[in-house]
């Protein structure tokens, strides 16, 4: 893998939304080789703080169901009008739903933003490997389909993080405007560290 290659796939991963998927299903097989590039995610201590489920059979209709009557009752009829809440109801339907799951470590004892950060670098790699496979996707984190988790089986101590939305993109969908900041406002040099009242933060167990 050359850099410019890396470079191409980080600039084309994009968000797909399940309006845009066809129907084309994605195959087990293929679920399994990206959930699997989501392992190799870098991890503090190893302790891989995840788990995934693909939500099938009742779940595109009971999301779409979930989210229409969701918004439905927290928007005025002007705001989310009967055409959005007919079209919600369906708008999983072509949908592959991953189900995120966070698995806080207990013996690790990591601060919880660094098992967050790991899973989500898990998510980038799947989200990578949908894009070098033509398969469209993102990660739904709203309001309605965290209230939906309430209907995921879940273990003690875990918690859902959303659902990641996969799905072949149909034919002619058009990208919107997709703009980032400068790298000259994000990147700067620093030579001299701040020497007064320095405190070590955010060490974990092993450093
Ligand atoms: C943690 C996380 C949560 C997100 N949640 C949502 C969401 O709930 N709804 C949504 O429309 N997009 C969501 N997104 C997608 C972002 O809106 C999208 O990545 C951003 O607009 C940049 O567009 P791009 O992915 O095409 O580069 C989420 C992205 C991340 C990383």
């Amino acid at each position: 893998m050359t850099f410019e290659a890396i470079s191409k796939l980080i600039k084309e991963r994009k968000t797909t939304y399940a309006n845009d998927f066809s129907d084309k299903k994605i195959s087990k097989e293929t679920i399994e080789a990206i959930v699997e590039n989501a392992l190799w995610a870098p991890t503090h201590m190893h302790t891989q703080p995840w788990r995934f489920v693909v939500l099938e059979g009742s779940h595109q209709q009971e999301l779409g169901e979930f989210m229409a009557s969701y918004y439905r009752e927290m928007y005025t009829e002007k705001q989310f009008s009967k055409e959005r809440y007919e079209a919600t109801k369906s708008y999983s339907k072509n949908a592959t739903l991953l189900a995120v799951i966070f698995q806080p470590n207990k013996k690790a004892k990591l601060p919880e933003w660094e098992e967050i950060a790991a899973i989500s670098c898990g998510v980038q790699n799947i989200w990578l490997s949908c894009t070098a496979l033509y398969i469209g996707a993102y990660w739904d984190t709203s309001i309605a389909t965290i209230a939906y988790g309430k209907r995921i089986e879940l273990m003690e101590n875990e918690q859902f993080l959303g659902i990641f939305f996969m799905g072949y993109p149909k034919v002619g969908v058009k990208t919107g405007i997709r703009k980032r900041k400068s790298l000259s406002k994000k990147l700067s040099f620093s030579h001299k560290a701040i020497t007064k009242d320095v405190v070590p933060r955010c060490l974990g167990s092993n450093g």
